[in-house]
């Protein structure tokens, strides 16, 4: 029998990962199969269970149970508690461990993908909400010269922002002038086609900065905005699947190539 994994979600139809690990595994000559599921809202600990007796060996989570995933856990790695949430379960080495690839799969787009290295950069987190708190731990990680975590709630900003060495917090309003290098847009404003209420971009960031919208398979307001002021842009596609390569790594001890599988998704 192949061993089993799947994305826990809801909604989960749309998800992306069952195609990109079944050619993870395809490129590693693992066997594998890899299913969605999608629990009703208030059953996701259940739906492991299930799938735990099932045989399951691990699964991603995503919205809306990375924040319950993290409390669920008997254990997590050091940075599923820095972001404070779990993308992916460990259910075969005893109690059920949890990790956070999501930061980390952020960073390897942009530096590897993107060839975009944070360090010494000046760079703009927008949202504070799950999918911020996701990266910044990551990115603080990385080395940035300034971290600055915007928020429509800026108190919201500030508790995040709190928690990392050097970062602040604050609302849109307040963003001086600092010319960032990098904006990561991390809420999730572009899902509801709405743009964060951002000061005029021109004042916001440098010519040659990279503007990246966490949001894949979508054009959002955000992009479309920073590519119309001639700005290099881009969407997450490349942060889900290297978030995906780190989880199979966590999974089944070697990282795959992640090149041939971006160009396809990228290709649609
Ligand atoms: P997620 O887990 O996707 O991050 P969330 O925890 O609900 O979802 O957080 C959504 C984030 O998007 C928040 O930072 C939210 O800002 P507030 O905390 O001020 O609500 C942000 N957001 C959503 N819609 C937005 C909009 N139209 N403009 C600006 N920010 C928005």
């Amino acid at each position: 029998m192949s061993d089993r994994y799947a994305v826990i979600g809801n909604p989960v139809a749309h998800s992306k990962s069952p195609w990109i690990h079944a050619q993870f595994a395809r490129a590693c000559g693992h066997d594998l199969e890899y299913v969605r599921i999608e629990p009703p809202r208030d059953a996701f600990g259940a739906t492991v269970e299930a799938f735990c007796a099932a045989g399951g060996r691990g699964a991603n989570v995503t919205l809306p149970f990375k924040q319950e995933a993290f409390r669920y856990c008997a254990s997590v790695s050091a940075r599923a508690r820095e972001a404070q949430a779990v993308n992916t379960l460990v259910l075969d080495r005893g109690p059920v461990w949890g990790d956070n690839t999501d930061g980390v799969g952020l960073v390897r787009d942009l530096e590897i993908n993107l060839g975009f290295a944070p360090r010494g950069r000046r760079v703009l987190v927008m949202g504070a909400g799950g999918a911020a708190q996701g990266v910044v731990p990551s990115l603080h990680a990385a080395g940035p010269e300034r971290l600055v975590v915007a928020n429509r709630s800026a108190d919201r900003a500030r508790a995040l922002a709190a928690r990392f060495e050097g970062a602040t917090g604050c609302g849109y309003a307040e963003l001086a002038d600092v010319k960032f290098d990098l904006v990561v847009n991390a809420t999730s404003a572009g899902l509801a086609g709405e743009l964060p209420p951002l000061p005029p971009l021109e004042t916001l960031v440098a010519p040659d900065a990279l503007v990246y919208d966490m949001v894949y398979g979508r054009d959002t307001p955000f992009l479309a905005l920073a590519r119309e002021a001639g700005l290099r842009t881009s969407d997450g596609a490349g942060m889900l699947v290297e978030q995906a390569a780190e989880s199979f790594l966590v999974w089944r001890g070697v990282r795959p190539d992640t090149q041939a599988v971006l160009a396809s998704l990228r290709r649609g």
